[in-house]
């Protein structure tokens, strides 16, 4: 077995191949531009590998992405590459709106021409939008994005599906909730909380901290996709969640908790525009046809990364120099912070 890999350098997609080069003898191709959330760091532990190669590029290449699929000849595509930061597509969606569905396009188009066996489109509960409690979400849900980020994820999905029903492509897609654990960039809660409380700096909490998601360890994503890219079905689409539902305000207290920093770091800023007050995934489907299930418990999970990115503070000092300041300067303007929660 051989696959491309696309936005293998990113959190997810580096899990995921240092899973598969460690628990299969599978070859792994892994496509990626490196753009500031890509980080070869991320695959130090396989980089050596005679199983695995590296090709810095844009999934929107066509050229590229046809060169790839008719030489490497794989035997399936597991497409994470997006741009995949929700605060940054409403900054500046253009990179968002070209990578996201044009690159995915792309991909597609190379796979039909290729008659690619297998394509994983990896997707994201976001693009079922905000749910009321207690509404889960399963596969047939109607699609509802709020941000530039979900409404492209959702656009991709509707195209990689298309070329399903259309040209037959064996496309599967998965839909999965938020994810955390190691090596994951710190623009995202978890890994952003973590890094200014090991360093006593301000958590920035969006207007009152109430608003759900739900944690998914990024191994249990990873296993799930791996079921996924082997038994699951063509043309349909498996949500994998956390099931581990929590508002924002009780993972932020865990982590100062953990860390063993108090709750006054605890700071507030204005709400994220159209921002999503609940996400809730039911996985049933995925269970029944494959029999996985999330194993990582919440409290488990989150003190093993908080240890991991203690011990890492070089990789953390590195992703966080450079680009990394402006974006978090122009996110977390002074202006926003308030003194209190808001809704
Ligand atoms: P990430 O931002 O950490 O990594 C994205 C990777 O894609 C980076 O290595 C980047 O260099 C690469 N990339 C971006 N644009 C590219 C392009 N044009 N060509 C080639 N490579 C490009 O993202 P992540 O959190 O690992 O997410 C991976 C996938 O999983 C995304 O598709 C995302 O929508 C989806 N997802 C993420 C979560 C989550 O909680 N992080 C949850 C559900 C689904
Ligand atoms: O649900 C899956 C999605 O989860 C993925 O598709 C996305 O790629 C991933 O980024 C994530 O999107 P979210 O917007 O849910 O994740 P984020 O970590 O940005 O925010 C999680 C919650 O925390 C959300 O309610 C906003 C809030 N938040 C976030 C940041 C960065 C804060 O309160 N303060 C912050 O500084």
């Amino acid at each position: 077995m051989k696959i491309l890999v696309t936005g293998g350098a990113g959190f997810i997609g580096s899990a995921f191949i240092r899973m598969v080069i460690g628990e299969t003898d599978w070859r792994v191709v892994n496509l990626d531009k490196l753009t500031y959330a890509g980080n070869l760091e991320n695959l130090a532990d396989v980089e050596h590998d005679a199983r695995y190669r590296f090709v810095e590029g844009d999934i929107g290449d066509e050229a590229l992405a046809g060169a790839l699929m008719s030489g490497e000849k794989p035997d399936a595509i597991v497409h994470f590459a997006a741009e995949s930061h929700v605060d940054r597509s409403i900054l500046s969606p253009e990179p968002v709106i070209r990578t996201n569905l044009h690159g995915t396009f792309t991909l597609l188009e190379a796979a039909r021409k290729n008659r690619l066996g297998r394509f994983v489109h990896v997707s994201t509960d976001e693009v079922y939008g905000s749910l009321p409690a207690p509404l889960e979400a399963d596969e047939s849900f109607p699609l509802n994005p709020s941000s530039p980020y979900s409404a492209s994820k959702a656009g991709s999905d509707l195209l990689a599906r298309s070329y399903f029903t259309t040209y037959r492509l064996p496309v599967v897609i998965t839909r999965a909730s938020n994810n955390y654990g190691p090596y994951q960039f710190p623009e995202k809660l978890i890994p952003l909380m973590i890094a200014n409380a090991l360093e006593d700096r301000p958590l920035p909490v969006y207007g009152d901290g109430m608003q759900v998601r739900d944690w998914l360890y990024v191994d249990d994503h990873c296993r799930g996709i791996l079921e996924v890219l082997q038994k699951g079905r063509e043309g349909e689409i498996y949500n994998i969640g956390g099931n581990r539902s929590l508002p924002n305000l009780e993972v932020v207290r865990q982590v100062l908790a953990l860390a063993g920093k108090p709750e006054s770091l605890i700071g507030y800023v204005t709400d994220r525009p159209g921002h999503d007050r609940r996400y809730a995934l039911s996985s049933e489907k995925l269970t029944r046809e494959t029999g996985w299930r999330p194993v990582m418990d919440f409290a488990t999970g989150l003190a093993r990364t908080i240890e991991w990115y203690r011990a890492h503070a070089a990789w953390v000092a590195h992703v966080r120099s450079g680009e990394y300041r402006a974006y978090y300067e122009k996110n977390y303007d002074t202006a926003r912070w308030c003194a209190e929660p808001r809704t």
